[in-house]
Order: structure tokens, then C-alpha cells, then sequence
């Protein structure tokens, strides 16, 4: 059998080179230096592998799979549809976007073609097909990896009129919709599902039943033509399995519904490095690989990362010396099974030629760079057997695409700066300083297997939501639900009867009003007398006021009319305890509540002792073995001594000391003390055929 590898390299564009036939025999050996086993190709060769119509060059791209895997290079064989040659532009202006102000796009740029244009899904599917049928075989080609960086919408007629057909399908009547959009409201009644356009600044922006109908019509429109791709493959004997890449907090598809289609999640992580405290970057881009981890609930791709310097934001720091190595650790920790790269060669021309990559315009391998590419990729080596392992958690928190899109659409209590993700990142940083390993999870996925599930600000309740809430503390389950939630429907509308809608008495509280703070306002949480909190804590933005009904209240507000008036309460209810967080309390809040719901759910840290400030800690686990990973993201050292770390090393220098950016692997067996042994879902099975 096959020795698993951890999957090393990044994308590779040999197009752009095919005149200098040394610079890619350098290319190839470089890579071999470097450890790189695998390259994703193919994503913008559309204009060389179908310079004209009907006219295909796909020798020099097998010449290239052939010579990279005669060399132990794999390859992700790219579909090309995220930007298509001139020709096709030119010849069927319908697969060109249109914006929301109605306006066709011209040619250029990527990512900008229609998504239901039947000529477009008809020039993809053939060249998806001649692609399959070519490498189908090939044992170089792992994986498929469709499309690029999907997202956007387009707003054409045959947009307009799939939105409607969808729409048909999703209400049934036009009058059920104009309900459920409560049109009646400034007199926006629609007679027939032919009437109803998409949302537009000319037009249509504050019927917000349409606006998240829109939004979930593009994801859907978006799956559709990404599962199109796929059955192009299926259809011309593709077996091997697909991924899409994936990207940062991207709000305009719901990648739940997107991860659905594909085999495996891959995304591309670039956070920025050396802006802020590193450790806040890293926890926040852990945030981020959990995310994409939690969306199939198996092992992700790092499907892309900058060996240096990205080039797309005002200011591009190049990587400080280990920043690459920890960057790579940090996605195997958190369950990736690749260390990718934009780029391996950097382009002589065009808008990413300044972007870091493996090997740069100098076309040497002795660049600082080039070196700490080269010691990470003989390093991953030694961690081939962590492949397969799983990061299971009994903590979960919710981070829900379509609760982001109805909040911000709200016209509320405040209207910008919501800080939805800063608020769900909050309550992750102090659970992960726990040393815990954390799902990030849509609201509609199952809460089966957690202790603790914490759900800040979930302005929309999905269908049924209430009521898997209350199962889960019913049993035994710690819910903790955060300020503006429990708000609207499924259709952005209001429930009547007060909130958090249906699940009041699980939380033995009621939401009267809600304030909103000016930038500069505060207020305070104070402990209420028998509390188990202690300290003060500044709140700011949003606060509800309370009515208790049954529960007690922790913390109570320090001034204004609704001063010692409860902020944050406690309910018991069936065998699980509801918290609710009434205000967006500053992070030392978050720390001292959950050191507590840690202890008090049982939750199952990674490692017995304290984790210092400025490291990560996480853990995956195969059937027998624990690896817990130890990283220092300061730019000083970190003391290890109060963690209660065992087990073998099977990366890195000492269990006392780690030096900036520096980290350790662990090889914990299950026999030894520390572990959570008894975690479920556990399995050595690979995820996927390959990896
Ligand atoms: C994205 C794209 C790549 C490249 C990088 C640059 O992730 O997928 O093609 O443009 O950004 O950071
Ligand atoms: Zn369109």
C-alpha cells in the first residue's frame, strides 16, 4: 500500500512558461529540493487547452502530470471555469455577469461569468469532460478541484427568470410569499412570481425577505452548477474525489449548503500575519480552519497560504523567519491534511506578480524563503502518520452564514459594526485558551456529541432550531445564547410572543428591549450576589434588558435606568443548564465565564495544565494515539512547564520551552493518562481515498 503523505506544494501555472521549457526543468527540480509532492494545476489554462473553439491543446498539460509524477509530484487537476478565454466572451456575451444595477460586465478579470447561462454550463461541461476522459486514469491525478474561489452573483434575464422557478418551488403561491415577505409593507404586493427581480440599487434593497431569498438562490444556483462540473467528470469516468476551495469569512455563499457537493472542504488561508498580536491572527484563523473542518466534520485541505508576502491588501508584510513553519503546523492541527501554497513559481507579469511564492523572480533555492519551504517539507515528512487522525470536540460554536446575512440586513439597533464574528470569536478564544478543541458549526447542524454549544447573537432561528435547543439541555447539555438572538424567522420575520423566541423558559428569561451603545459608550457586568462570576466586565454595542422568569441572574448591569437589572443569567432545565449573555461583554468575560462552563459541562481539554498566553494547544486523535500540538505564536518564548505535557515528540525540541513561532508535536498513546480516550467519532479509516 501507498505510504499516506501530507500533501505539500501549492498551485503551479507551467501555462505561463511554456516558452521556456528551463526555467520548468528548473522548476521540477527546485520542487524535488523543496520536498513539494504535489502541485494543483489546470485552474486558468482555459485559453491553452482551447486557444480557439472546439480546438484542444491538453498534450502539454499531460506532459506535465507526467513529468512531475515520473518525479513523485502529484497533481490536483484544476477545472478552468473560474475565467474563461476571450473567444468565448466574444462569441456568447450571455456568460458574461450582469451587476445588480444591471449593467454587463465586459471580459476580464476572473470569477465573473453567469452561473445559469446554459452556454456556459454547455463550454464547461465539454472541456470538464475532455479533461476526465484524458486523466481519469492517471494515477498522478488525486483530486479534482473545481473551479476557483466560487462566489459573486449575476443578475441577467436567465438569472432572473431561474430565481423566479426557484422561488416557485420554495413558496408554492405568490400569495404565501408576499405573506412570508410581508409585502404589504409600503405597498410592495407582487401578483405573480413573473413580477419579482432580483435585488438591485435601482431598484428593490429593503424587503428583506427577498434579500435572503436572493442570497439563498445564488448559493443554491451556484451549487447547482458546481455539481454540474462534477457529473461533467463523473460522466467522462472521473473517480477520484473533488474539493473547491474555500475561502475566508466569505459571506456571499453558504458554504454549508456548498460543502454539500464536494468531497472534500479545501480552503485558502491568508491571514495577516505581523499586523496585530500573532497569537490573536492565529487564533483567529484557527477559527477558521475549525469552520471549514466543522463543515463535513472530517479532515480539510489548506488548499492555499502565502510562502511570504500576499499582495492584495494596502500594506503586504513579508513572513517573519518560522511564521511559514507555524502557519503550516497550526492547519495540521486543526485537522488539515496538506500544507498548500499560492504560489510555487511567481509570475513575470500581470496583478500577482509581487505575491509570495517558493520560488521568486531571482530563481534561486537559496533564498530564505526557498530554505524554510525546503526545512518544512522534510519536517512534514516525520508527520506523515498524524494523516487520517481526527480533531474531535465536545465544544461547539455557532457561526451561521445565513444569520449573518438577515442581521446585517436589518435595520436595527445598529446598523454597522455588529461585530458577528468578533463576538463568535470571542467566546472561541476563551474556550481554545481552555485547551480545547472547538467546532465551528452552522445552526443547522446536529448538536449530537457536545457538552457545551454556545450560539452568540443567532438573530435568525432556523426552522426547528428552538426546539433542538431544548432537546439538547434537556439532556444534559450547557447552551449558551448570546444578546439579539432568537429575533426572526426563517423569512426575516419578527416573532411575536417575546424572545428568545421558543426557548424562554429553557432559559428561564425573557428579552424586553434591546439598547444600542454609541462607539464610545460603555456599560458594565457586574456579579450579582451569590454568582459564581467574579470580576467586572465593560460591555459595549448591544444590550438586551431582561426579565427573569424562572432563571437567576449572574451579572447585572452597572448603570444606566436598567442598572442592576439582570445582563446575564442561569437556568436549569432537564438535566443541561441555559445561559444567556445579555450584552457584548469584553473578552476577560468570555475567559472567566467558560473557565467555569469548562469545568462545570466537563469538558475534556487537550492537555491537563495551564496553557500559556500566546500558544495554541490542539489535538487529533487516531484510534490509538493522541497528537497534541503545541504552538508559541509570540514573538518570545513560551514556558510549557505548567501544561502536564507527555508523550513522545515527534516534532519539535523540548516539552519546556518553545522559542517564538516555534511548536511541538506530541505522540500521546491512549494508554497514558492525559487523554481524552473517550472521544467519539474517532476513527483510523482515512477521510478520503487521497490522502
Ligand atoms: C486566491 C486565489 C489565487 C490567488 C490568491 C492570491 O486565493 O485562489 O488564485 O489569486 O488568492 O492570494
Ligand atoms: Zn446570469
Amino acid at each position: 500500500m501507498e505510504q499516506r503523505k501530507i500533501l505539500y506544494g501549492g498551485d503551479y501555472n507551467p501555462e505561463q512558461w511554456l516558452d521556456e521549457p528551463e526555467i520548468l526543468k528548473q522548476d521540477v527540480q527546485y520542487m524535488k529540493e523543496a520536498g513539494i509532492n504535489t502541485v494543483t494545476m489546470g485552474m486558468f489554462s482555459w485559453a491553452a487547452l482551447e486557444p480557439v473553439e472546439g480546438e484542444y491543446h491538453l498534450d502539454w498539460l499531460a506532459d506535465w502530470i507526467d513529468t512531475l509524477y515520473g518525479n513523485g509530484i502529484c497533481t490536483i487537476l484544476g477545472t478552468p471555469s473560474g475565467a474563461r478565454p476571450k473567444w468565448l466572451a466574444d462569441r456568447y456575451p450571455e456568460v458574461l455577469r450582469v451587476e445588480g444595477d444591471r449593467t454587463r460586465r465586459l471580459f476580464g478579470g476572473r470569477h465573473n461569468h453567469c452561473y445559469t447561462s446554459p452556454v456556459y454550463r454547455e463550454k464547461v461541461r465539454k472541456i470538464n469532460m475532455l479533461l476526465a476522459e484524458r486523466f481519469a486514469a492517471h494515477p498522478g491525478v488525486i483530486l479534482w478541484h473545481i473551479s476557483n474561489e466560487y462566489g459573486g452573483d449575476c443578475h441577467c434575464p436567465l438569472c432572473q427568470k431561474a430565481f423566479r422557478e426557484w422561488l416557485a418551488k420554495q413558496y408554492g403561491t405568490v400569495e404565501e410569499l408576499n405573506k412570508r415577505w410581508w409585502t404589504a409593507f409600503w405597498s410592495h404586493t407582487y401578483r405573480s412570481f413573473d413580477e419579482i427581480e432580483s435585488p438591485s440599487p435601482i431598484g428593490e434593497t429593503e424587503c428583506h425577505g427577498l434579500n435572503l431569498a436572493w442570497k439563498r438562490f445564488v448559493t443554491e444556483q451556484t451549487a447547482d452548477f458546481l455539481e454540474a462540473e462534477i457529473r461533467a467528470l463523473r460522466d467522462a469516468g472521473a473517480k477520484q474525489p473533488t474539493t473547491a476551495n474555500l475561502m475566508y469569512d466569505f459571506a456571499l455563499l453558504d458554504y454549508d449548503r456548498i460543502a454539500r457537493s464536494i468531497d472534500i472542504v479545501s480552503w485558502d488561508s491568508y491571514p495577516l500575519w505581523h499586523k496585530k498580536e500573532d497569537i490573536d491572527t492565529a487564533l483567529d484563523n484557527g477559527m477558521q480552519h475549525d469552520y471549514m473542518r466543522s463543515l463535513k466534520k472530517q479532515p480539510f485541505l489548506m488548499m492555499e497560504s502565502s510562502p511570504s508576502m500576499t499582495n492584495w491588501t494596502k500594506v503586504s508584510k513579508v513572513k517573519r523567519p518560522g511564521a511559514l513553519t507555524a502557519a503550516g503546523i497550526q492547519a495540521l492541527a486543526h485537522g488539515s491534511e496538506s500544507v498548500l501554497y499560492f504560489q510555487i513559481r511567481q509570475s513575470r507579469g500581470s496583478s500577482e506578480k509581487f505575491h509570495g511564492a517558493v520560488i521568486d523572480h531571482s530563481c534561486r533555492n537559496d533564498g530564505r524563503v526557498f530554505r524554510e519551504v525546503s526545512e518544512l517539507g522534510k519536517e512534514l515528512e516525520g508527520l506523515a502518520e498524524i494523516t487520517g487522525s481526527e480533531v474531535s470536540a465536545d465544544a461547539a460554536v455557532i457561526y451561521d452564514t445565513e444569520n449573518r446575512w438577515a442581521l446585517e440586513d436589518a435595520r436595527g439597533p445598529r446598523n454597522e459594526n455588529l461585530h458577528y464574528h468578533e463576538s463568535a470569536l470571542k467566546s472561541y478564544k476563551a474556550l481554545r485558551h481552555r485547551g480545547l478543541n472547538v467546532d465551528v458549526i452552522h445552526a443547522s447542524a446536529s448538536l449530537e456529541g457536545y457538552r457545551l454549544v454556545v450560539a452568540p447573537m443567532l438573530y435568525l432561528f432556523h426552522n426547528g432550531f428552538a426546539q433542538k435547543l431544548r432537546e439538547f439541555v434537556e439532556q444534559g447539555g450547557s447552551f449558551v445564547l448570546t444578546y439579539w438572538s432568537g429575533i426572526v424567522d426563517w423569512d426575516d420575520r419578527c416573532f411575536l410572543g417575546g424572545t428568545p423566541h421558543g426557548v424562554m423558559d429553557v432559559f428561564g428569561m425573557r428579552r424586553t428591549e434591546t439598547d444600542a451603545l454609541y462607539e464610545t459608550e460603555r456599560n458594565l457586568l457586574c456579579p450579582a450576589k451569590g454568582s459564581f462570576m467574579k470580576g467586572s466586565y465593560e460591555c459595549r454595542y448591544l444590550c438586551d434588558l431582561i426579565t427573569l422568569e424562572g432563571g437567576r441572574a449572574l451579572m447585572t448591569y452597572g448603570s444606566e435606568f436598567y442598572k442592576d437589572t439582570p445582563a446575564v443569567t442561569e437556568n436549569c432545565f432537564g438535566k443541561g443548564r441555559a445561559y444567556y449573555v445579555g450584552a457584548d461583554a469584553e473578552q476577560a468575560f468570555y475567559d472567566e465565564l467558560y473557565g467555569y462552563l469548562s469545568r462545570q459541562a466537563q469538558l475534556k481539554p487537550v492537555v491537563r495544565g495551564t496553557v500559556p498566553e500566546g500558544v495554541e494547544v490542539s489535538g487529533r486523535n487516531s484510534d490509538d494515539t493522541t497528537y497534541v500540538f503545541v504552538q508559541n505564536f509570540r514573538n518570545r518564548p513560551a514556558d510549557l512547564r505548567g501544561m502536564g505535557l507527555e508523550g513522545e515528540i515527534l516534532y519539535g525540541r523540548s516539552r519546556e520551552t518553545l522559542e517564538a513561532y516555534e511548536s511541538l508535536v506530541l505522540r500521546v498513546s491512549h494508554k497514558q493518562k492525559n487523554l481524552p480516550a473517550d472521544r467519539k467519532n474517532v476513527s483510523s479509516e482515512p477521510a478520503s481515498g487521497c490522502l
